[in-house]
C-alpha cells in the first residue's frame, strides 16, 4: 500500500491502496505476458462493462500485436452489494467469438460468480481459446474456482473504488484505486 503524493482524495476515500504507478506497472506486466503468449495471433478482448473499461483501454495499448475489442454488460440479480451468481446479459457482444482467441477483461474478481457465468456462456459459443485477465484479485473471497491466467494486483477485502470501480456510479474516474470509507455504505 502506498500513497501517491499528488493524489487528491475525495473525502469519502480514506486511502490510496494502489497508486497510478503501481497500476500501470501491473498493466504493462500483463500486456507483456499476453503479447508473448499470443505472439503472431489475433486476440479478442471481451470487456465486461462497466468497471473494466479503464483497465481495458490501458491493457489494449500494452499489448503488441493484433487486438480487437468487444463489450458485454451484465447485471447480477441480488442486493446490489454482492454477486448472487444469477447473471443477466444487458448487452451482448457485437460479433461472434467462434474460432477466436478470447480474453475476458475484468476489473475485479471477487466471489468469481460473474466470471463463472461468463466463462460458461462464452465457452458454449466455441471460441478457439478463452482466458481471463483481471486487474484486481480479492484473495480468499472466491466462492467458485475460476481459472484466471492473468492477475494484476492482489487486493485486500476492502470496498475499493477508482480506475473504473464505483460506488453508486461515482469514483470511476479516479486515476488510482482507493478504499471507500465504511461510513459511506454502512
Ligand atoms: C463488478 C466487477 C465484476 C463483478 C465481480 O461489477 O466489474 O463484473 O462485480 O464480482 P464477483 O466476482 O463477485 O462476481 P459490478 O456488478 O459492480 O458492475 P460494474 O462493473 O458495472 O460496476
Amino acid at each position: 500500500m502506498e500513497n501517491t503524493e499528488a493524489a487528491v482524495l475525495p473525502p469519502q476515500v480514506s486511502s490510496v491502496i494502489f497508486s497510478e504507478e503501481q497500476i500501470q506497472e501491473a498493466v504493462k506486466r500483463i500486456g507483456a505476458q499476453i503479447s508473448r503468449d499470443y505472439a503472431g495471433q489475433k486476440i479478442l478482448l471481451v470487456t465486461v462493462l462497466k468497471g473494466a473499461f479503464v483497465f481495458m483501454a490501458d491493457l489494449a495499448r500494452a499489448i503488441e500485436g493484433h487486438v480487437e475489442i468487444d463489450f458485454m454488460a451484465v447485471s447480477s440479480y441480488g442486493d446490489g452489494a454482492k454477486s448472487s451468481g444469477v447473471v443477466r446479459i444487458i448487452k451482448d457482444l457485437n460479433a461472434s467469438v467462434e474460432g477466436r482467441h478470447v480474453i475476458i477483461v475484468e476489473d475485479i474478481l471477487d466471489s468469481g460468480l460473474t466470471l463463472t457465468y461468463l466463462l460458461k456462456n462464452l465457452k458454449s459459443r466455441n471460441p478457439l481459446s478463452i482466458e481471463v485477465a483481471t486487474l484486481l484479485f480479492k484473495e480468499g473471497k472466491q466462492q467458485t474456482n475460476v481459472n484466471c491466467k492473468y492477475i494484476g494486483l492482489t487486493c485486500p477485502d476492502e470496498f475499493v473504488v477508482g480506475y473504473g470501480l464505483d460506488h453508486n456510479e461515482s469514483f470511476r474516474n479516479l486515476p488510482f484505486i482507493g478504499v471507500l470509507d465504511p461510513s459511506v455504505y454502512e
